[in-house]
């Protein structure tokens, strides 16, 4: 399995990082604008190979993208602190316009997996740009805010993180829906289950978790200028999804219809394999959870149409 990633900055480099850890691909070839940059991200990764899968990590040009299966799109600017997500749309969209006809010349077979914010608008303009069926164009959309929430609940629970079923849907961003009302420690409801401990998940914890979620990102580029660590974990996990053909559930955006609203990109589960996303698991909503999705999905679907293509 050769994985390409175009922008080896914080993101592009510890999604390397996490792939070679994880040890889900024999080959990852880093593409930057920045070819030293580039070229020093690989040599510090292929340092870490000897250590865990035998995996090669070269820099490269977009030629050497051929043959890749997977090709993660982490390229453009990053949040400021302060900024939001979608107001790097502008310069992003333009950096992707490029990207996107060189990716698809020397890749035309790879699943594309986009990383770089808006991710959910990004998504969608990749799979306009590409013309791949919209399963073969997968953003990471809410998989990070979902292992925050599945973090948060599992701190709060007493349990693991893996043992919270959680999903945060609609926008990786302000919008985003945190689904309480299918959220489950183990099977049980983790309402039931918080009061089954004597730690109840009553309104101002349960704001404590909304805000934990939603405001993660800023306090992180806040204190250190950008994230990087989950996101990287949570883009190698999407890659294994796909090299070991999983059909594993995980929350990511592609297009889709979402609430009633029609072919717009965001977060609900997806299933994930090796030819991409094939189904959604929708969870049973509140109605308040319902209109919330209905509205995030319906601002990012007029994001992207103002979006000039
Ligand atoms: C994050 O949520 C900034 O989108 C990035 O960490």
């Amino acid at each position: 399995m050769k994985i390409g990633i175009v922008g080896a900055g914080m993101v592009g480099s510890a999604a390397a990082f996490a792939c070679v850890m994880r040890g889900v691909a024999s080959r990852i070839v880093l593409v930057d604008i920045n070819r030293a940059r580039a070229l020093a991200e690989a040599e510090d990764i292929a340092h870490a190979a000897p250590f865990a899968g035998a995996t090669r990590v070269d820099a490269g040009s977009y030629d050497d993208l051929k043959g890749a299966q997977v090709v993660i799109l982490s390229c453009g600017v990053g949040q400021k602190p302060g900024e939001t997500r979608l107001e790097l749309l502008g310069l992003n969209a333009a950096v992707f316009r490029d990207v996107v006809t060189e990716v698809m010349r020397a890749s035309p077979d790879a699943i594309l997996l986009v990383a770089s914010n808006p991710v959910d608008v990004m998504g969608q303009i990749t799979t306009a740009l590409s013309g791949l069926p919209p399963g073969r164009v997968i953003a990471s959309g809410t998989i990070l805010d979902t292992a925050r929430y599945r973090w948060l609940l599992g701190r709060h629970l007493g349990i693991a993180p893996q043992s919270v079923h959680a999903y945060v849907l609609g926008e990786h961003g302000d919008s985003e829906v945190l689904a309480w009302s299918s959220a489950r420690a183990g099977s049980v409801p983790v309402g039931d289950f918080a009061a089954q401990i004597g730690k109840p998940l009553d309104a101002g914890q349960m704001a404590r978790i909304d805000k934990g979620v939603r405001r993660a990102a800023y306090t992180i580029i806040e204190g250190k200028g950008a994230t990087w660590y989950g996101i990287g974990a949570g883009l190698a996990r999407i890659v294994a999804a796909i090299a070991r053909d999983e059909q594993t559930v995980l929350t990511v955006s592609c297009v889709s219809d979402v609430q009633g609203v029609r072919e717009v990109a965001c977060s609900v589960p997806r299933v994930l394999g090796a030819g991409g996303v094939t189904e959604a698991l929708v969870p049973e909503l509140s109605t308040d959870e319902a209109d919330a999705l209905r509205a995030s999905a319906e601002m990012l679907k007029e994001t992207f149409s103002a979006v000039p293509l």
